[in-house]
Parts: C-alpha cells; structure tokens; sequence
C-alpha cells in the first residue's frame, strides 16, 4: 500500500486530485493538511473536506496549516478556478471538522512517528512545508518521497512569464523546501500541459459516468474550463494537481526524469522562477519529470471518478 499524506490549496485540480488519491484500490491517505493559495485558508478547508466527504472519506485526519506566504501578501487564483475555488458550484458547508493541530506541526509528528512509511504530496504553495522544515530540518528524509506541483522548468510559466502559480505566491518557501535533504519529484507546469489536457468532451465524459465523483469533477472544473477558452483561446485545460497525484500513486506514469537541483528565483523578474541545474554542490538533487504518459493518467483519472459514488 501506498501512504499520502496530502497537503492542498484545494481548489478545482486539487479536488480531483484528491478524489483519485481517495479511490485508488493500492492508496490510503494519512492526512490532508490545508494552505492558503487557490484561495484563502477557510475556503481551502472548506473545500478538501467537501471533497473527502464526496470521496466517502469523513475518518481522514485533517489539518489546517498556515493562511499565507512566509514574507509576501497571499495572491489568489480565484480568476481560474472560481470565488470559491470549486467552480462557483457554492458546495454545502462540510462537517469535517479539523484537528487543533497546526498542519507544520502535524507533518512533523506523522513522519517522525513513521519514517519512510509516508509519500508527502504538495498540491499548493510550499508554505506549510517550509514551516515544518523549520522545526525539522531532516523532514523530507522522512518521507518515502515528495512529490511537488510545481515550477516550470522549460521556464514557461502560468503566472508570470517564468512561474508556475505555487512556487510564484511562495518562492521563500518553494526554495527551502528544494534546498533540503531528502527524496523529491517535481511535477510542473510543462507536464500538465503536455500531459494532463482535458477538452469539453473528456469534462462531459467525467459527468455522463454519472457518480457523484464524475458530476462533481465535471461540475467543480467548469471555471477553468471557460477561463482557458475566454481568456487565452485554449480549447482545452490543464488538470496539474491530478498528474502529480498519479505520478505518486504510479511513478511509471512519469517516462522521462532528470535528476537535476533546483534553484528558485526570488526577486523582481525571477520570482517563483524554478531553474534546473547541474551546478548541485550545496543542493540536493530533484527528479524533474520532463514527460508522462497522458493515456495512463486519464484511464487512472477516469476509473478514480467511476468508483466513487
Ligand atoms: C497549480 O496552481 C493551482 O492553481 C493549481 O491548483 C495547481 O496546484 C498550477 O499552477
Ligand atoms: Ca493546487
């Protein structure tokens, strides 16, 4: 079986994400841990125990971590995914009800108490992470693995001409996270985008399997949808947080990696910039995933939203 432990910004990707990691018959999720980015904290919270109580799965440990950016003011992407983060599909309140622990704290204790059981997986800003590393510099090296959405290392980025969304609103923490000991894989912007595309007949795909998974990935990607076709003339959108949880539940759906170290831009221009180097002597290395399989990750995506209902 494969452990995760989930920390998310949960907006419309991260929900899905969240419904595969929750219907794959070799998964358990350990934690869900929320952070501010797509959207604000409460709504974050909101939005992950909305989506665990879809996926069947109200017994899941569940924290809230931190509700902005280590040194920067927190910048939304409620312009992709919708005022509340789900596609302006106003869920009902959820009664999960999280832990008093803080999400830093909990992360600490989880891989403390299990070394190398748990494969940490950052669907947000890195801010929670960034904050544990602070308390446990070796964090990672307890984890299997990290598997982080995030960056762009072609330097194509969504939200600035060189970043990608969740190492551009917290680089400070982005750059801790890649300078620390431990296994990581990193899942940017290019492998959404050549891997992970959904046109309107694959969203209408995910309704007419008619489970509540299937309606509600239709129903919560509704924005993005219209955002990629009105604002940037795209006949089809990116799902990034899914890729990145199928590559973690299945690392043979990542077909080429480099092993590289990764150095974060923070200033002017640079911000949130991810660059790969092979200059690593004070840096550990990273497995950037350069290419994956886009029929594995839509038939894994696809049978996730055809057992849950
Ligand atoms: C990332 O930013 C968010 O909008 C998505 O949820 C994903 O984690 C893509 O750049
Ligand atoms: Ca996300």
């Amino acid at each position: 079986m494969i452990s995760l432990v989930i920390d998310t910004d949960t907006g419309s990707d991260d929900a899905i994400a969240l419904l595969m990691a929750a219907a794959h018959p070799q998964a358990t999720i350990a934690a869900v841990t929320t952070v501010a980015g797509n959207v604000g904290l409460a709504q974050a919270t909101q939005n992950a125990g909305r989506t665990l109580e879809v996926a069947g799965q109200t017994e899941i440990a569940f924290f809230v971590g931190c509700d902005r950016p280590l040194v920067r003011s927190l910048e939304t992407a409620i312009d992709v995914h919708g005022s509340d983060g789900l596609g302006d599909t106003h869920q009902p309140v959820t009664t999960m009800v999280a832990s008093s622990e803080h999400a830093a704290a909990a992360l600490v204790r989880l891989a403390s108490e299990s070394p190398g059981e748990h494969t940490l997986v950052a669907l947000g800003p890195l801010t929670n992470i960034a904050v544990a590393l602070a308390i446990d510099p070796d964090l990672l090296t307890r984890f299997r693995s990290t598997v982080i959405m995030g960056g762009a290392p072609d330097m194509v980025g969504n939200t600035s001409d060189m970043a990608e969304f969740n190492i551009w609103v917290d680089p400070e923490a982005a750059a801790r996270v890649f300078a620390a000991p431990g296994h990581r894989v990193m899942v940017g912007w290019n492998v959404a985008t050549s891997a992970a595309l959904v046109t309107p007949e694959q969203r209408q795909a995910m309704g007419e399997l008619g489970t509540a998974a299937g309606v509600f990935a239709r129903d919560v990607t509704a924005v993005v949808e219209s955002f990629c076709h009105e604002q940037l003339g795209l006949p089809v959108f990116a799902l990034p947080d899914p890729i990145a949880i199928a590559i973690a539940l299945d690392p043979k759906i990542a077909t080429r990696v480099e092993t590289r170290g990764i150095r974060v831009g923070l200033s002017n221009d640079a911000r949130g910039a991810t660059f790969p180097t092979w200059v690593t002597d004070d840096l550990p290395v990273t497995d950037i995933v350069y290419e994956a399989d886009a029929e594995a990750f839509a038939a894994q995506m696809m049978q996730a939203l055809a057992t849950l209902d």
